[in-house]
């Protein structure tokens, strides 16, 4: 179809559309985990540091890219060079393995909301989530029976993230987090103060926040703080690219890439102290250190249930925490999935809406099909850590070795983003990407390999990890290399004509 890219209705859209695709389940889950385990309050260094040598400069440089290019990751990354084009694919190939499984999550947050009302984990919280709801089997590799309790939540995701996109950038994506995101605020907001005037709230701050500046000479917390940002940011995916490409040519960029990574940040450590208050107070209710939060899971479906039970008003908080997972992950699995009905859309000249019916029942299909089963939580563990490392971290170390490298291109794009914006960028944007950027991320994906070499990760049989996860992550990189092999029509190298 030939009829005009769509276009954001306003800067504030594309920013609430941007905030919302960055703030997911990372903010909420992952950060109060990863700053309490490298260093607590110390860990804030290492994670600015990182944020404005890497985070900041490749949010900008993806934004700039698609505004410039005005295309899907691979068109972009098309018109950006020949030779970079498979990168875009490649990204597209790790956003459907990303989507699949996010929306799992998303599915067990939504079920969660239910069982808040009347917490129907009674007093073992962990016994009911991977018994009587995930119904989790003894060996990884067997996707084993059906869970309808996860199916149908899942269904739901699916049908309402599929109908946004179908509507569009502007009254789909745009619409839905112009209400999305006031509401996660509030939500947020109640939490919060709620969480601080618990008893207790002390403990928990103290237990976060003590620093520990031994932390900053060891290796893995900076690889930590980068890792964090790079998720956290949603950079190294191509969705910024997506985003980016229904800018109007005259858009400011960096003044909107540092909103919306200061809007992120701030959700983060504003969950932060959300969840270690409440963390304190179940420490002081049950005079026992509660801090030894493993990871996200545990602490979203087994530690806040636990705390849900015993607080007063605990039905309504839950209630407010399980929906602020579901809204906050919701703009995030939607923007995941814009990267590739918008790859579709551009490659085969479908409309959206057609774009949306293939792509969408493509994903959903495989999404519904493996995971709502007695082995689709080993299948998610697997595939999450290996596609974060071996996909996202990956594609950005080689999209920045090609850009700033191979192609040359950061000087036209330092113009392109000056021209229109608000904050100019100076040498150490070019700096940051060419030479910090390259070098954090080859050190931490060295570091990461020798661990994986090292030992199994979560102790998984390698058979198991050999497809679910060094498949999975490697199978992404294969159909993003094969998919570039075929060529685009004549002319698809050139950006769409500017009309404003
Ligand atoms: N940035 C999101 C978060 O913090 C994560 C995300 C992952 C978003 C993949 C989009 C795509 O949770
Ligand atoms: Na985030």
């Amino acid at each position: 179809s030939d009829q005009p890219r769509e276009r954001w209705g306003s800067r504030a859209g594309f920013l609430l559309a941007a905030i919302g695709s960055a703030v997911g389940l990372g903010n909420i889950w992952r950060f109060p985990a990863e700053a309490y385990r490298n260093g607590g309050g110390a860990f804030m260094l290492p994670y600015l540091i990182a944020l404005v040598t890497a985070g900041l400069p490749l949010l900008i440089m993806e934004y700039t890219i698609g505004r410039r290019y005005r295309g899907s990751a691979p068109a972009s990354y098309l018109r950006l060079g020949r030779p970079a084009q498979f990168i875009g694919w490649w990204q597209v190939a790790i956003c459907f393995v990303i989507a699949t499984y996010y929306a799992l999550i998303l599915a067990w947050a939504l079920r969660y909301v239910g069982f808040s009302v009347g917490q129907s984990w009674g007093d073992d919280a962990e016994g009911f989530l991977f018994g009587t709801f995930l119904q989790v089997g003894d060996t990884p590799g067997e996707l084993g029976g059906y869970v309808g309790g996860v199916f149908w939540p899942l269904l739901a995701i699916w049908v309402t993230v599929l109908i946004t996109l179908a509507l569009g950038i502007r009254h789909g994506i745009e619409t839905a987090a112009k209400i999305f995101i006031p509401l996660l605020i509030v939500f947020f907001v109640v939490l919060v103060v709620r969480a601080l005037t618990l008893d207790g709230a002390d403990l928990g701050l103290d237990a976060l926040f003590t620093p520990d500046w031994d932390a900053l000479t060891d290796g893995d917390v900076w690889v930590a703080a980068y890792g964090q940002i790079f998720f956290s940011l949603s950079v190294g995916f191509g969705i910024m690219i997506t985003y980016a490409s229904y800018l109007g040519r005259r858009s400011d960029l960096s003044g909107s890439a540092l909103v919306a990574g200061f809007a992120n940040s701030s959700f983060e450590i504003l969950a932060g102290i959300g969840v270690f208050a409440t963390l304190g107070f179940l420490a002081a209710s049950s005079g026992g250190a509660v801090f030894e939060t493993e990871g996200g899971l545990g602490l979203a479906f087994v530690a806040f249930p636990t705390i849900i039970s015993e607080m007063p008003w605990g039905g309504f908080f839950g209630v407010l925490f399980f929906l602020s997972l579901v809204v906050a992950g919701w703009t995030s699995l939607i923007s995941i999935m814009q990267v590739i009905v918008a790859a579709v859309q551009d490659r085969l000249r479908v409309n959206r809406v057609v774009s949306v019916a293939m792509v969408g029942t493509l994903v959903a299909l495989v999404s519904l099909l493996l995971y709502p089963t007695n082995g689709g939580l080993y299948l998610l563990d697997a595939a999450d850590r290996f596609i974060n490392r071996y996909g996202i971290a990956l594609a950005s170390l080689i999209s920045v070795i090609v850009v700033a490298w191979l192609l040359r291109k950061l000087p036209v794009l330092q113009r392109d983003a000056d021209a229109t914006s608000a904050v100019k960028l100076g040498r150490w944007w070019k700096l940051c990407l060419g030479i910090i950027t390259p070098i954090v991320l080859g050190l931490m994906l060295i570091d990461s390999f020798a661990q994986e070499i090292d030992e199994n990760y979560g102790d998984y049989p390698s058979s198991f990890l050999a497809w679910a996860g060094w498949g999975v992550a490697g199978g992404a990189l294969l159909i993003g290399i094969v998919l570039s092999l075929i060529p685009w029509r004549r002319g698809a190298e050139v950006p769409p004509d500017a009309d404003d």
